[in-house]
């Protein structure tokens, strides 16, 4: 494992695993550390050895939020925006990468911890999992993508409630809502989500992009236009050796070998 700034970095087979590592600051997500973040995930975007990305904290805490601190003195509208433009990005290019990316979350994911969790693919949740957009107690409103994601994520009621009062959501309740898929106890998170990754890694790896692009398009277009790419990509699919070698082994009884090809 490398330390790479305030994240840590480990490749383990297929999986690219990115641990926060920022505890004085309950990893709180300043610019720097999230640029790194961003610079490791797209890495392992980029890596062929790759299949799954991981994003964890510690067992204390995913991650508290945007740094409070670097926000406090912004200054007006214009300076806040020039400021933090490309930083909120970061979170939509996370919701972009092409591999599946896996948050697992124990402890706080508050504010923009909360927001980054929403920015991968699916969440598996230690017992001790807080969930919450606590941004109008200090002034402002979710800005890295929760009135937005959150909301497809658990619906218009739940979102409300959450971003209007602040409060939290513990892992039971996040389980119930359907914003995470699982929930774990903390001492076994992260070798669970680990497993949860190593079942994603052994499928066929363009067929798992394409899945995972097909499930995200459901939220952002129309059910009909939806269909047409389902449909697309699984025609695409046919194009893969991948394909070929999973029927294939299907029919010959034996465990298929992929290459992402
Ligand atoms: N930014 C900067 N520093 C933070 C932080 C944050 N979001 N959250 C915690 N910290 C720091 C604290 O300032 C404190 O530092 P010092 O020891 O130097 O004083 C340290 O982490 C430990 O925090 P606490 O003493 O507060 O720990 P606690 O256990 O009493 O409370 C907590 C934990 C409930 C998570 C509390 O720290 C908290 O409420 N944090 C802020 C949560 C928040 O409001 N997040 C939203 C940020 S805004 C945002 O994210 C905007 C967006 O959409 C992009």
């Amino acid at each position: 494992m490398n330390a790479d700034w305030e994240v840590l970095v480990e490749k383990d087979g297929p999986l690219g695993i990115a641990t926060l590592s920022r505890p004085k600051a309950l990893n709180a997500l300043s610019m720097s550390l999230m640029k790194s973040l961003l610079e490791v995930l797209e890495g392992f975007d980029a890596d062929p050895a790759i299949r799954v990305m991981l994003v964890a904290g510690s067992e204390r805490v995913f991650a508290a939020g945007a740094d409070i601190g670097e926000m406090k003195d912004l200054g007006d509208e214009t300076a806040a925006e020039a400021a933090m433009a490309e930083h909120l990005a970061r979170w939509d290019r996370i919701a972009r990468l092409r591999k599946p990316v896996v948050a697992a979350v124990s402890g706080f994911a508050l504010g923009g911890g909360c927001e980054l969790a929403l920015a991968c693919d699916f969440i598996v949740a230690s017992e001790t999992a807080q969930f919450g957009q606590p941004e109008v107690l200090i002034g402002v409103i979710p800005g890295a993508g929760a009135t937005q994601r959150l909301t497809k994520a658990v619906g218009q009621a739940l979102a409300m409630d959450l971003c209007l009062t602040g409060r939290r959501l513990n892992a039971r309740e996040a389980l119930a809502a359907g914003l995470v898929s699982r929930v774990f106890a903390p001492e076994i998170l992260l070798e669970e989500a680990k497993k949860l990754a190593r079942l994603i890694a052994a499928t066929a790896p363009l067929a798992v992009q394409a899945a995972k692009r097909s499930v995200r398009g459901a939220l952002d277009c129309d059910t009909e236009a939806g269909l047409r790419a389902e449909r697309k990509a699984f025609y695409r699919l046919f194009g893969t050796t991948d394909q070929k070698e999973g029927m294939r082994a299907f029919v010959e009884k034996r465990a298929p070998v992929f290459k992402g090809e």
